[in-house]
């Protein structure tokens, strides 16, 4: 497994999963040149010339199109002729009632999940198609069926794994291949910056975001077209997805309603 591809570009590389995949890449590609896309710099990004860091708002339109310019340009100019990855990574969620949220919220998140993950890899196929590569999406089991109290969230994840889908079966043949990664609960920032309360998620039902990374680059070397990390989680998206669509909402509903910060709700 690895040295594969000659540069990699992921975004949300500066906490979580991201941060970890980071760290995974450069194990596996050592002479790879890494760029990342967040308003945080990564920790290890400081003193190496080759991890490039570009400050960018995924949410704001104009700032994506201008480091997406820039990043564009500097890969064209890089010396490294080799395949690319690209591993849209960077996402939050809001939880709580779709209503106690206003509506620049939603928009943002959709800005996040969706808008910039389809930019991104729109802006970077041609030159992924020239040089080879892939582009790796991150979902999460989220999208396996409705998810009311994080409804936004969960609805951006079932586009995620859809739209990544599709796009791998049109890449099919082609030099660029398409993988969707579904994590379960893993413990990173994610939960604290949705408003979840504290204790979200049991121990044993958890990943470490360097398992999940581990996993998910696994199953890209194996050029699988989508993959749930974790057994647990497997066959809990599994079950999920063999329910009628109203129970499955339900069930979702009622799982996730009791991580409110305030137990007596
Ligand atoms: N943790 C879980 O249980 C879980 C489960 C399934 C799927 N996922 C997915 O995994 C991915 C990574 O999440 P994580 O769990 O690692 O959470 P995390 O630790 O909160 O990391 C999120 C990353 O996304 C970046 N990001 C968020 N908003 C951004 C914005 N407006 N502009 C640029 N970058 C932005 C953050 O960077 P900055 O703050 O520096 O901008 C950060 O690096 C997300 O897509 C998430 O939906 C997580």
């Amino acid at each position: 497994m690895g040295s594969k591809y000659d540069l990699a570009i992921i975004t949300g590389g500066s906490s979580g999963i991201g941060n970890s995949i980071i760290e995974s890449v450069s194990k596996l590609e050592p002479d790879a040149s890494l760029f990342n896309l967040s308003r945080r710099i990564p920790a290890s990004f400081s003193n190496d010339p080759k991890r490039v860091h570009l400050e960018c708002d995924l949410a704001d339109r104009a700032a994506r199109s201008t480091v997406l310019d820039e990043l564009v340009r500097r890969i064209s100019e890089s010396p490294q002729k080799g395949p690319i990855l690209l591993v849209n990574n960077a996402g939050f969620g809001i939880y709580g009632d779709v209503v106690q949220h206003p509506p620049a919220e939603h928009l943002e998140l959709l800005e996040v999940n969706v808008c910039a993950l389809v930019e991104l890899t729109l802006r970077l196929l041609p030159l992924l198609k020239e040089r080879g590569g892939a582009v790796m999406n991150i979902a999460s089991t989220s999208a396996f069926q409705p998810t009311p109290y994080l409804a936004t969230y969960g609805a951006s994840k079932a586009f995620v794994l859809n739209w990544t889908l599709a796009l791998g079966e049109e890449l099919k043949g082609s030099s660029v291949h398409a993988i969707a990664v579904c994590p379960g609960p893993t413990k990173t920032e994610f939960f604290q910056r949705a408003g979840f309360s504290k204790r979200v998620v049991p121990a044993g039902y958890s990943h470490q975001p360097e398992e999940v990374s581990r996993m998910a680059l696994d199953a890209l070397y194996r050029r699988q077209r989508f993959t749930v990390t974790g057994a647990l989680n497997k066959a809990a998206s599994l079950f999920s997805y063999l329910l009628p669509l109203a129970l499955r909402t339900r069930v979702a509903g009622r799982v996730i309603r009791r991580f409110r910060p305030n137990p007596n709700n």
